[in-house]
């Protein structure tokens, strides 16, 4: 087992994983799937053909740096990024502001360890200044923001990360972020949009996707010490038009029954029995506008790729 979890951590993950298998329809959240490794697997997916987002933020980001970089220095000197992973489109901005004059800080929190070190270690490398303030917090996202001052500040939640939330969830979130936030701060945010769902279908089905959905076993294995053998699930994703996200489930090959050390229980499966390990919600831009009304945030702006198959969306904590 791995022993540089600490207590707290272990625990959480323990009591996800368990509510997730004793469900009838079994079902964990994709968080569990980050460590170093999760991320390292993430990292090579955002960089695959037929994945689009990646690619579509990093147009976004080039494009658009210069129409950031204004707003930033208009309004704040402290970027703070939730979930930042390897930071690659925050590096686009970073280096926009360094070259427009601008000195900031930066805040990228993480609960990955290996994400945040790398993040730090490729920052001084590519920005050896002193105009740029980075530190890192390898935490969960609101324990992260409760240690940084209640400055004007503009928040970055970039990628699918919302997307992979459900909706009452995301809803919770933004909600509870907006809490965090004083009025007029700025939060810049991705959303993967709905689009054709062939393209869709391609992109959750390429062999690294598998490959991701497969690690979440293996960090079982290592934190509960669970017995699962990655050989006997195949991983499948489904656009569901009902749901509006596509789905990740692993698939048990056979009918086994599997282990787990530290929850002091087993699960059977049946043939084919599936576990969902992922979804990814597809949102058009009335969701977008509804959900920013909701949780107390009006849009400022919309940043799109050339395909508007993703768009970045700027908003501002409301007034209450
Ligand atoms: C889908 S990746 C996105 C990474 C990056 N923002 C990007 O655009 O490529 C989600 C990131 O959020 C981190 N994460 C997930 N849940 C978190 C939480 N509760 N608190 C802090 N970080 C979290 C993961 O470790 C991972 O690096």
């Amino acid at each position: 087992m791995n022993n540089s979890i600490s207590a707290p951590e272990t625990k959480l993950f323990a009591d996800a994983v368990l509510k997730g298998l004793s469900l009838k329809n079994r079902k964990l959240p994709s968080w569990l799937i980050f460590d170093s490794r999760g991320s390292e697997i993430f990292k090579q997916i955002t960089e695959l053909e037929n994945y689009h987002p990646s690619r579509c933020e990093l147009e976004i980001f080039n494009t658009h740096k210069a129409t950031l970089s204004k707003i930033f220095s208009n309004s704040s000197n402290h970027l703070v990024e939730l979930g930042s992973g390897d930071g690659d489109k925050t590096m686009i901005l970073i280096e926009q502001l360094l070259s427009d004059g601008i000195e900031l800080q930066y805040t990228p929190i993480d609960i990955s360890k290996g994400a945040i070190n790398n993040l730090i270690n490729a920052l001084n490398k590519k920005f050896p200044t002193s105009k740029l303030n980075a530190t890192g917090l390898v935490a969960d996202y609101f324990e992260g923001l409760a240690t940084i001052e209640k400055a004007k500040k503009m928040v970055l939640f970039l990628g699918v990360t919302l997307n992979n939330m459900d909706i009452p969830d995301a809803k919770a979130f933004l909600k509870k972020l907006r809490g965090t936030l004083q009025t007029d701060d700025y939060l810049l945010m991705g959303f993967d949009l709905m689009k054709n769902p062939k393209l869709l279908h391609q992109s959750y089905n390429d062999e690294l996707f598998e490959k991701f959905n497969l690690h979440l076993l293996d960090r079982i294995n290592d934190m509960l010490g669970a017995n699962f053998d990655k050989n006997l699930f195949v991983q499948q994703g489904h656009y569901n038009p009902h749901t509006h996200a596509v789905e990740s489930f692993l698939y048990s090959t056979c009918k086994q029954t599997i282990h787990i050390e530290s929850l002091d229980k087993s699960f059977d499966f049946a043939e084919w029995e599936t576990m969902q390990t992922e979804q990814s919600y597809k949102y058009s831009i009335e969701d977008i506008k509804a959900l920013a009304l909701e949780s107390g945030f009006k849009i400022s702006e919309n940043f799109y790729d050339c395909k508007n198959y993703f768009v970045d969306s700027l908003w501002q904590a409301a007034g209450n």
